[in-house]
């Protein structure tokens, strides 16, 4: 008979260690629905703002449950707002929350509430998890990021669902989008030299991205232009004291009419 493998029990792994976990597993509120493994990145990713005075968006209210779990979470002093396409999401106004309606996947909706709200030190999209909403979200709010900001997109799997826009490979997905970020992060070392000079967004504010199973994370942190050191004393391999990105590139051969112009 084959062996059924025991199911991932929170409580038991997590839950001592894990607030948002405790919060969840006692919740008797308004829903909230989650695959269990999100509430460790949730966790490791938003720790350090706890109780400090930040602003934090989350896309896709529902029936307000996870609005509550921030506001238990982060604390008093964090000013959190949500977005929904349902106008019934409003009435979570009621409770404190500041919630705007509109479609995520429209540009002017992010444009306008961006003239209101400038600047997030975290957003979180939970909302339709289409391929076009999650990538113009995306490209609307990271740049409203704080420096030091993280933009989290959850229900990654989408990228691999017909009904999401999705398909394994398939050109316009979050998570090829994704695997092309990566390449803008580097095109200091790639792009044409004529496009190094101003270098990629990604490449000067997109500090690091860690993609958990159906989870990514962004940090944003402006970013100087790469440069190696050397320090201590030289022995029979000397190397350069000090190198550029440009005299790297220049030495692994990487042509000056590099590859595509990064964006
Ligand atoms: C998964 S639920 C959010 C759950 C909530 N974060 C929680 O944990 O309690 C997704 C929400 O996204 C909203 N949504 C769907 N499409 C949207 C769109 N195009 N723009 C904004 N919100 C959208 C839905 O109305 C729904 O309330």
């Amino acid at each position: 008979m084959a062996t059924i493998m025991h199911p991932y029990d929170p409580t038991e792994v997590q839950a001592e260690t894990n607030p948002l976990l405790q919060y969840f597993m006692r919740h008797s509120g308004p829903v909230i629905h989650k695959w269990v493994d999100y509430f460790d990145v949730y966790h490791r990713t938003f720790q350090r703002f706890r109780g400090k005075p930040i602003k934090f968006l989350e896309i896709g209210v529902q029936n307000g449950g996870s609005a509550h779990m921030w506001r238990e979470y982060f604390g008093p002093q964090a000013t959190i707002i949500g977005v929904d396409i349902d106008p019934a999401c409003k009435a979570l106004e009621n409770d404190g929350f500041e919630i705007w309606i509109g479609d995520q996947a429209d540009p002017d909706f992010w444009e306008n509430f961006l003239r209101v709200h400038p600047q997030f030190d975290i957003v979180l999209d939970d909302g339709g998890h289409t391929m076009e909403q999650q990538i113009v979200t995306f490209e609307s709010l990271f740049p409203a990021l704080v420096d030091g900001g993280v933009y989290l997109c959850e229900d990654t799997h989408t990228s691999y669902f017909p009904m999401h826009g999705g398909g394994l490979r398939k050109p316009g997905t979050f998570h090829e989008y994704v695997k092309e970020l990566v390449d803008r992060m580097h095109a200091w070392y790639h792009a044409p030299i004529a496009a190094v000079a101003e270098a990629s967004y990604a490449a000067k504010n997109l500090y690091a991205m860690t993609v958990f199973d159906s989870i990514v994370v962004m940090e944003k942190r402006l970013k100087n232009m790469p440069v190696a050191l050397a320090r201590g004393y030289q022995s029979h391999t000397p190397v350069p004291l000090a190198l550029t990105f440009l005299d790297t590139r220049r030495l692994f051969g990487v042509p000056d009419e590099g590859s595509e112009p990064q964006g």
